[in-house]
C-alpha cells in the first residue's frame, strides 16, 4: 500500500509550474508588484561615461535643483563599509570614491519623488574625473601587464611537456569564446521599506536572500538581524541576480534609511546590461597531442577570462571552466590553467553553467580539430576519448569518473536521430548544392553537481502543518521560473501522502530559514528537497509516536496513504488525524535541514572530489547555411538529456529546452561588443540578439532519458537539470563549423569563434575558400 501513489501532484510525475497560470494571466507577484506605503521614493543610479580615471569629484548643483530630488546618494552616504564584493575581498565599492574602473559604473544614485524624475535628473551630475589608459580585454590587459582579480588555478596530471614534444600529431590553436547578457523578463529591482531602530525590509529579485542581507548589513553597519530579505519569484536571474543585485539592495536600503521613506530602484534595460555583469568570455589556446586513431595523449590548456574590474564569482567562474575543459573526454596527461584577468569592464559573473560552458566548448573544439586532422567522423573521435575503460577514469582533478552512462546515452541518441544515415546523406547533398550547405553534430556533456565552494552545499527548510491540516512550506531556495518550488512541494505532498494543494509555497525569506545558499549551480532541487523531505520526516516521527501510543498500536501499522492516515484497523482523514495530534499537543513544526555528504576540495593542490555526482547528455543539430550571406538556420535538433529519476518530466524537458536555446544564443546570435572607449554598444536588444522563437529548431525532439537513475541518494534519485543542458548548444555550433568546412571538403576545422554571428560564419567561409 505504501508504495502506490493516489495523491494528485506526487514525485516523478508530471506536473505544471505552480505558478503557470499566474505567469500568463499576470497574477504572479513579482517585486514591483508590491504595493507602495504612502510617500515611497525612487532612485535611480548615475553612472560613468569612460572607461578608467582618476576620479575627482562630482557636482550635483543641477541634480538637486531638478523640481522632485529628494536628494542624492553618494559614497560618502555608506554608513557602514562601501564594498559589496561577494567574496569580502573589498575590491568592489558600492559607488568608488577615487577610480573609476569601466564605461557605466554606478558612482552615485539620484533620489527623487518619481523614478522618471530621478532617471533624468541623474543625466545633470558633472564628473570631474582624469582619464586613465584602459585595457578590455583579457589579451590586452595582459600586454597591459593587469594582474588576476583572483588567483588562477591549476589542474595538473602528469607531465604534459614531453608527451606533446614527442606527440605522433600536435595541434595548438587558439579560439575566443564570447560572454552572454542574461536577458532576464524581469530586469533588476530591489525596494526598501524602513523600520524602527536599525531594521529595513527588502524586497528584492535575488537568486541570493542571504546574501543581499548579508551584504546590506554590511553596508549599513548593522548586524545582519536588523535586515530582511524577501522574494517571492523572480522573472528569470540565470545567475545575473546571484551577486549582481546586491548594488540595488544596497542602494535601496541606504537610502530607505537615510531618509526614513521606503526607497525603489529599478534601472530601465540599457543600464541594467550595461552597470551589471555577464557571463565571462574567454581566450583559451590549446595544445593537444594524438595518436593516428584520434586517441588524446595529452593536453595543454590556458583558459584567460574577461573578469572586469573586481573579482565577483571570477574565482568559481573559471574554476569551472577548467573543471568543465575534460567534458567527457580522458587526458592521459594533462595541464589546465586559468587566467582570471582584471579589465576595465563591467565584474563579469555567474550565467547558467558558471564557467563550464567555456571549458566544455574548448573540449568540442579539440575533438573536432582532431577529427579532421585524421579524417574521421569526429562522433568517432568523441567515442574514442570517451572516459571508460581501466585506468581512463580519472579527471584533471583526481575525482574519479564512476557514474558515465555516455555510451548508452550517445548510442542511443545516435539511433533515435539517424544520425550516420543523415550525416552521409548532408556530405552527398553538400556535393550538390553551390550555395546552402549543411552540417550535423552529435555532443555530449558531463556536468559535475555542487558549489565547489563545498560549504555553499547546505540548505534549509520550515515546514509547518496548521490545525487544519492544510501545510506551510518555506525553504532557502529561490524560485526564478525553473520550478524550483514545484518540485520541493511535490516531495512534501508525497511525503505527508496529501494533494498537492493542500501546500502554500510561500516566498523566500532570511526570516524563516537563515544562512542559506545562493539557488545556483542548479543544485536547489537536490539541496532544498532533501532540507523539506527532513523537516516533514522530523514532523511525521512525531506523529507516528502520538498515533502509536494513543491508539495502542505498532509503528509500523501507522501508514500515511492518500490523503488519510491508517492507524491499526482505524481510518482518519489527514485533517481530523492532524487535529487530534493538534488537541494532543504535538509540535506540528520542523526545522529541516541537508548538507551534501562526500564533496572535498583542495584548491591548492588541485585535487578532490568536487562533485557529488554527474548529469549527462546529448544533442544532435543539424543546420543550414547560406554561404553568401552566413545566415543559417537549424533545421532539426535530437536531445537526450539525463535528470537521473526524473521529479517532474515535464518541468525538466522545459528545463532542457529552456537551457539547450539559452545555449545555441550564447553561441550564435548573442555577441557582446565593446567600442574602444569600453562601451558596451550591444545594451538592448535592438542590438543584442537573443534567439527568438522562429530561430528554435524546426524539428526538435526532447527526451529524458527515462532509464537513468542517480547511483547516489539524492532526492528521489533525480539530477540537477537547470544548467547542464545549456552545453547541449554546442552540437549546433559544430554543426555550424561542419557546413563551413564543407566549402574546402572537410580538409580542414574551420578557425572559428563564438558566437558564430552570420558574420563570422561568413568570414569563415571566406577564408576556407581562400585556402587558410
Ligand atoms: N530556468 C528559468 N526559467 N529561469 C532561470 O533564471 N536559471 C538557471 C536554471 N534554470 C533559470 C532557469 C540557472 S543559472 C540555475 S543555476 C538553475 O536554474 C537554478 O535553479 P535550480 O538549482 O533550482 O535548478
Ligand atoms: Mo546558475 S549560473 O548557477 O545561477
Amino acid at each position: 500500500m505504501k508504495d502506490t501513489v493516489l495523491i494528485a501532484g506526487a514525485a516523478h510525475t508530471d506536473r505544471i509550474h505552480d505558478s503557470a497560470t499566474k505567469h500568463v494571466t499576470g497574477r504572479a507577484d513579482y517585486t514591483d508588484d508590491i504595493a507602495m506605503p504612502e510617500g515611497t521614493l525612487h532612485a535611480y543610479l548615475g553612472v560613468s561615461e569612460v572607461a578608467h580615471a582618476t576620479l575627482r569629484g562630482i557636482d550635483y548643483t543641477d541634480v538637486l535643483a531638478t523640481p522632485g530630488v529628494i536628494g542624492v546618494l553618494t559614497a560618502g552616504d555608506v554608513p557602514g563599509v562601501n564594498d559589496i564584493s561577494p567574496t569580502g575581498r573589498n575590491d568592489e565599492p558600492v559607488f568608488p570614491t577615487d577610480l573609476i574602473q569601466f564605461h557605466g559604473q554606478p558612482l552615485f544614485a539620484v533620489v527623487a519623488e518619481t523614478r522618471d524624475i530621478a532617471r533624468r535628473a541623474a543625466q545633470k551630475a558633472k564628473i570631474d574625473c582624469e582619464a586613465l589608459p584602459h585595457a578590455l580585454d583579457p589579451i590586452a590587459a595582459q600586454a597591459a601587464g593587469y594582474g588576476h582579480v583572483t588567483a588562477p588555478l591549476r589542474l595538473e596530471r602528469g607531465y604534459v611537456g614531453p608527451a606533446l614534444e614527442t606527440a605522433p600529431n600536435r595541434i595548438q590553436g587558439r579560439m575566443t569564446v564570447g560572454g552572454q547578457d542574461h536577458m532576464y523578463l524581469e530586469g533588476q529591482i530591489a525596494f526598501a521599506i524602513p523600520g524602527e531602530d536599525d531594521d529595513v525590509v527588502v524586497h528584492c529579485s535575488t537568486q541570493h536572500p542571504s546574501e543581499a542581507q548579508h551584504m546590506v548589513a554590511h553596508v549599513l553597519g548593522v548586524p545582519s538581524n536588523a535586515v530582511v530579505v524577501n522574494v517571492r519569484r523572480m522573472g528569470g536571474g540565470f545567475g545575473g541576480k546571484e551577486s549582481q543585485m546586491n548594488l540595488f539592495a544596497a542602494v535601496a536600503a541606504m537610502a530607505a534609511k537615510k531618509w526614513n521613506r521606503a526607497v525603489k530602484i529599478r534601472p530601465d534595460r540599457d543600464q541594467d546590461m550595461t552597470a551589471t555583469g555577464k557571463r565571462h568570455d574567454f581566450v583559451i589556446d590549446y595544445d593537444v597531442a594524438f595518436d593516428a586513431a584520434g586517441r588524446i595523449q595529452a593536453v595543454d590548456g590556458s583558459f584567460a577570462a574577461r573578469c572586469g574590474y573586481s573579482a565577483d564569482l571570477s574565482g568559481p567562474v573559471t574554476d569551472r571552466a577548467l573543471f568543465h575543459a575534460d567534458n567527457a573526454y580522458f587526458y592521459p596527461k594533462v595541464r589546465l590553467i586559468s587566467h582570471p584577468m582584471k579589465t576595465n569592464t563591467v565584474s563579469n559573473t555567474a550565467f547558467r553553467g558558471f564557467g563550464g560552458p567555456q571549458g566544455v566548448i574548448a573540449a568540442e573544439r579539440i575533438i573536432e580539430e582532431i577529427a579532421y586532422a585524421t579524417g574521421q567522423d569526429p562522433l568517432d573521435v568523441r567515442k574514442t576519448n570517451f572516459y571508460g575503460g581501466p585506468g581512463r577514469n580519472l579527471t584533471p582533478y583526481h575525482q574519479e569518473v564512476k557514474d558515465n552512462i555516455l555510451d548508452r546515452l550517445v548510442t542511443e541518441l545516435e539511433e533515435t536521430a539517424a544520425y550516420r544515415q543523415r550525416r552521409a546523406d548532408i556530405i552527398a547533398f553538400n556535393a550538390g548544392s553551390p550555395v546552402l550547405r549543411k552540417g550535423i553534430a552529435l555532443t555530449p556533456v558531463k556536468f559535475g553537481i555542487s558549489f565547489t565552494a563545498t560549504w555553499y552545499n547546505q540548505a534549509g527548510a520550515l515546514v509547518h502543518v496548521y490545525n487544519d491540516g492544510s501545510i506551510h512550506l518555506n525553504h532557502g531556495g529561490t524560485e526564478m521560473g525553473q520550478g524550483l518550488n514545484t518540485k520541493v512541494a511535490q516531495v512534501v505532498a508525497e511525503a505527508f501522502q496529501v494533494d498537492f494543494d493542500r501546500i502554500k509555497i510561500t516566498k523566500t525569506t532570511t526570516e524563516k530559514v537563515p544562512n542559506t545558499s545562493a539557488t545556483a549551480a542548479s543544485s536547489g532541487t537536490d539541496l532544498n528537497g532533501m532540507a523539506a523531505l527532513n523537516a516533514v520526516e522530523q514532523i511525521k516521527a512525531r506523529l507516528v509516536a502520538f498515533a502509536a501510543e494513543t491508539w495502542n498500536v505498532d509503528p509500523a501499522e501507522v501508514v500515511f496513504h492518500a490523503n488519510e492516515v491508517h492507524i491499526g484497523a482505524e481510518t482518519l482523514g489527514f485533517d481530523a488525524f492532524i487535529r487530534q495530534a493538534y488537541l494532543a499537543r504535538v509540535q506540528l513544526s520542523a526545522a529541516g535541514f541537508y548538507k551534501t555528504p562526500k564533496i572535498h576540495w583542495d584548491r591548492d593542490k588541485g585535487q578532490g572530489r568536487p562533485f557529488y555526482y554527474y548529469a549527462y547528455g546529448a544533442a544532435c543539430s543539424e543546420v543550414t547555411i547560406d554561404t553568401l550571406t552566413g545566415e543559417y538556420r537549424v533545421d532539426r535538433t535530437d536531445i537526450l538529456h539525463d535528470v537521473g529519476r526524473s521529479l517532474n518530466p515535464v518541468l525538466d524537458k522545459g528545463q532542457v529546452e529552456g537551457a539547450f536555446i539559452q545555449g545555441m544564443g550564447w553561441l550564435t546570435t548573442e555577441e557582446l561588443w565593446w567600442d574602444e572607449a569600453g562601451r558596451l554598444r550591444t545594451h538592448a536588444p535592438s542590438t543584442y540578439k537573443i534567439p527568438l522563437a522562429s530561430d528554435r529548431p524546426r524539428a526538435f525532439n526532447v527526451r529524458l532519458a527515462d532509464w537513468s537513475e542517480n547511483r547516489e541518494l539524492t532526492i528521489k534519485r533525480s539530477k540537477a537539470v537547470g544548467e547542464p543542458p545549456f552545453m547541449l548548444g554546442i552540437s549546433v555550433f559544430e554543426a555550424l563549423s561542419m557546413a563551413v568546412a564543407s566549402v574546402a571538403d572537410y580538409r580542414t576545422c574551420p578557425r572559428l569563434d563564438a558566437p558564430a554571428t552570420p558574420e563570422r560564419v561568413l568570414m569563415a567561409v571566406a577564408r576556407l575558400r581562400a585556402g587558410g
